[in-house]
């Protein structure tokens, strides 16, 4: 059910009857119910444009509208909106046409969409940063899929680099086998860092590694034997915490599989005249670029694809990898789910992409950090960096004691499951309920609460609304696509409601922000509670008992689905 697209197609009809011209009406869901439901907005560009009074045009569009019987009301606003009350009767029958807004329709064009997100560095600990790439690209994966797209998504694993000669170096003087075996990203960080330093006190040292990066490169067996162990291991324990955060990748392109492209990449981009030498590096000036885009011209420093010493960096990397992403997956658009950090790396390959005319969209989508409660990045107790199964670890438990002292329906021998599922649904939801470009504060106890806008709430309501169907003995699914009747204010805030979905999920998708979901279902639950207070389900009789049962089934697959989609388990009795 996309509500929005109806309206517009009426808005559209009006218009044309009105107006005898055609204009795009852009019709949105109004934010203060004051305003009404929806609100039709494109009259006042089209006036604007045309030199005409937006008020005159939005009266004669709103008696044509006042014809339909979807609506209620029909109000002149501001300076020439229409304001949309829609009539109970007509959105009953919308809902009842479309299982009761719990069906999402495809989007008209299917694209081919790869998403490139968690993408953490061997030799590194993934950090809270990693996390929310993580959680935020699977989320985005499901959104996609949900409305009928195409998706690949690709783990672009940190798996090449000048790190892996001080690695190998680092391994032979301090590395322990033993300790690679058992926790090997916390190994191969402590190596890296011991041989980081001693490189820079002994130039020796320096060298062995540039030396052994080199034999890598050239593709030296022992050496490539090693880099490919590093790998194997450190994957190892990233599919343990994937499989803790039910986390799944079409396609784990790391770094290394792009290498073999770079050096072509280089001879392209100078050929195409993008790039050109500078002090003997390779490099990209965007201001003697006719054709880059303007802020981009205004960056002194050059973007370097190729240093001095032959070395090829992130940057040609990510140009290969848009390269391989247009010719071999012929993707109509890349994602990318990175820190705002990275945006101006981002907006340079993109510019290089189109550049080198590469058709597809891409979309950096970006995310700010995640702070403790003092407001700096977040941090243990002791001022390390926390790691994300301790950080996982403490959900689970903080949630299970929340599950205690809230007495809630779970049998002791559930406790432990509901608490997996719990816990890592209220990291997972404080990550996605916010707009994703700003940074938050990390709170356990805001995360982990029954109240308010969590995981946990949302996850509680949805068991609450079936403890309704398994009261009556009856099957949430059988009432799914019976009459509805929106006779009391609380039901017809309740159809509203449901009536949103669609959109709601197409444009979380559109836009690569999960958080609308979030308020979507937030507001669904809170707006379900009022309902169930005011209005008798399985005590009312007769076609209002019907309706009813059929405002709880629908919230409850929504919730569900809408869960699911954001990677939280929709627990069935808690
Ligand atoms: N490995 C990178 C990092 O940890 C992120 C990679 C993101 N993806 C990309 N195609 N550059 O910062």
């Amino acid at each position: 059910m996309r509500l929005e697209r109806t309206l517009e197609a009426l808005a559209r009809k009006a218009i044309h009857a009105a107006l005898a011209v055609e204009v795009d009406p852009i019709v949105r869901a109004t934010a203060d119910a004051k305003h009404g439901d929806f609100q039709l907005n494109g009259l006042l560009p089209f006036a604007k444009r045309e030199k005409k009074n937006p008020r005159e045009l939005a009266e004669a569009v709103a008696r044509e509208l006042e014809k339909e019987s979807a609506f209620e009301k029909v109000e002149v606003a501001g300076p020439g909106f229409v304001n949309l009350r829609l009539a109970p009767s007509w959105l009953g029958a919308e809902l009842e046409a479309h299982a009761l807004g719990t069906v999402v329709e495809a989007a008209e064009r299917r694209e081919k969409i790869v998403v490139d997100y968690s993408s953490p560095n061997i030799a590194k600990q993934m950090h809270v940063g990693h996390l929310r790439s993580t959680i935020l690209g699977a989320a985005v994966v499901n959104l996609f899929r949900a409305v009928g797209h195409e998706v690949l998504g690709d783990n672009h694993l940190g798996d090449w680099g000048t790190q892996f000669g001080l690695l190998i170096v680092g391994m032979r003087r301090f590395g322990s086998d033993e300790a690679l075996q058992q926790t090997p990203i916390e190994e191969l960080e402590r190596v890296y860092k011991l041989a980081t330093a001693a490189a820079k006190e002994d130039e020796s040292v320096a060298s062995e590694a540039r030396a052994e990066l080199a034999k890598l490169q050239s593709g030296d067996a022992q050496n490539r034997a090693l880099w490919q162990r590093f790998i194997e291991v450190t994957r190892k324990s990233l599919d343990v915490l994937y499989a803790r955060l039910g986390v799944t990748f079409d396609l784990w392109m790391g770094e290394s599989f792009f290498d073999p492209m770079l050096a072509g990449v280089c001879t392209l981009l100078q050929e195409r005249g993008i790039a050109r030498h500078d002090e003997g590096a390779l490099c990209i000036f965007f201001a003697e670029l006719e054709a880059a885009p303007a802020d981009l011209k205004k960056v002194k420093e050059p973007f370097i694809v190729q240093k001095r010493d032959g070395a090829f960096l992130y940057a040609s990397t990510d140009v290969a990898t848009a390269l391989y992403r247009d010719r071999e997956l012929k993707t109509t658009r890349n994602v990318y789910v990175v820190d705002a950090r990275q945006a101006l790396h981002f907006k340079q390959v993109f510019a290089v992409a189109k550049l080198l005319g590469l058709p597809q969209r891409f979309d950096h989508v970006s995310f700010g950090s995640v702070l403790g409660e003092d407001g700096k990045p977040l941090k243990t107790r002791d001022g390390k960096a926390i790691t994300l199964a301790s950080l996982l670890d403490e959900a689970e438990a903080r949630a299970a004691a929340r599950i205690r002292e809230e007495e809630l329906d779970v049998p002791e021998e559930e406790i432990a499951a509901t608490a997996r599922a719990v816990g890592i649904g209220a990291v997972k939801w404080a990550d996605l309920k916010q707009n994703r470009t700003s940074d938050y504060v990390f709170s356990w106890d805001k995360l982990i609460s029954f109240r308010g806008n969590s995981g946990p709430y949302v996850q509680y309501a949805h068991a609450r609304v079936l403890s309704i169907f398994r009261k009556g003995g009856l099957e949430k699914a059988n009432y799914l696509g019976g009459a509805v009747l929106l006779e009391t204010p609380e039901e017809r805030e309740l159809g509203k409601r449901l009536a949103a979905f669609g959109d709601v999920v197409h444009a979380a998708a559109e836009t690569s922000q999960p958080h609308l979901l979030c308020d979507h279902l937030y507001d669904l639950a809170r707006v379900f509670s009022g309902f169930y207070e005011a209005c008798p389900v399985l005590k009312a009789d007769g076609p209002t008992r019907e309706s009813r049962l059929g405002l709880a089934a629908a919230t409850a697959e929504q919730l569900r689905c809408g869960l699911t989609l954001l990677g939280l388990t929709a627990i069935e009795r808690m």
